[in-house]
């Protein structure tokens, strides 16, 4: 019997740092369709959410002022498992336990997968991989995959030359460093204990946890990682949006 699924995807955030002047769920990667609409981030994050195995009920954290937009386009997306959209936090902490709380209504669950809109094009197989994992008795998972590039370390003490050069001062061994993805899994009391916990944290960026495997650590929780995938970028700056068009006018559609 598979485990019982809940899924929060986050995509109250603004994009400031992707600057396209709509909060960044609403891009949509056909550069030919609408903000908001059905290649948008949000919505091929939810495509792909969909089809996770054991999947019982999916919230979307969303911008306040952009709650009727969001459910519209999820109402022409003929999505089978209940999806409810809830106004997102001032930080990504924030904004996830309000869709923890919205899960909580949904009845019990094992598994909750909590993702960001921002890698729409993570294919549903990866996320299996995370569910799976959970399910079998991990009470973290992340998706992760190994470092690509030469690693340097600079002393933050050290400050830059006036051209802006930095003294590096070690070397990393990419071989032990992995660069963390999402959805990451979590055993449903551990994700509900943790973001209780932590909830105060969560209302101050500088304080917040930048991801959810990072709570379950203060929290003294194991952490494991599955293999991440490729496609599961996520788009920050403008060349982040520029690779994921790419990609997403080659897979959308061949892969789930
Ligand atoms: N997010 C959220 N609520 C917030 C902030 C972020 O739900 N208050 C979501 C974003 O929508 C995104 C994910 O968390 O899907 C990862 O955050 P990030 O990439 O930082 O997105 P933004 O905060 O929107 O971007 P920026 O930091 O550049 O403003
Ligand atoms: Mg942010």
């Amino acid at each position: 019997m598979s485990a019982d699924v809940g899924i929060v995807v986050t995509a109250a955030g603004s994009g400031s740092r992707l600057g396209y002047g709509v909060p960044k769920a609403l891009v949509p990667l056909d550069p030919s369709g609408d903000i908001g609409g059905e290649s948008s981030l949000f919505a091929l994050a939810l495509r792909h959410a969909q089809l996770v195995d054991g999947v019982r009920a999916i919230i979307v954290t969303a911008p306040s002022d952009e709650l009727e937009l969001f459910r519209s386009t999820i109402a022409r997306l003929g999505i089978v498992v209940p999806v409810s959209v809830v106004s997102g936090g001032p930080t990504r902490q924030a904004s996830i336990f309000q869709g923890l709380k919205a899960l909580k209504q949904s009845g019990p669950l094992d598994v909750v997968l909590i993702h960001d809109a921002a890698r729409a094009l993570t294919p549903s197989v990866m996320m299996d991989r995370v569910v799976n994992a959970v399910a079998q008795g991990a009470p973290a998972v992340i998706p992760a995959i190994p470092v690509a590039d030469t690693l340097k370390q600079i002393d933050p003490g050290i400050p830059p030359s006036p051209s802006g050069a930095r003294r590096i001062v070690g070397n990393v061994d990419r071989g032990v460093m992995r660069i963390v993805q999402t959805p990451q899994g979590f055993a449903w009391d551990v994700a509900w204990d943790m973001h209780s916990t932590f909830a105060e944290r969560g209302m101050d960026e500088a304080q917040a946890a930048s991801d959810d495997s990072t709570m379950a650590q203060w929290a003294g929780h194991e952490v494991v990682a599955v293999e991440g995938d490729s496609l599961a970028v996520k788009v920050t700056t403008a060349t982040d949006l520029a690779l994921a068009r790419v990609l997403f006018a080659q897979n959308f559609g061949t892969r789930s």
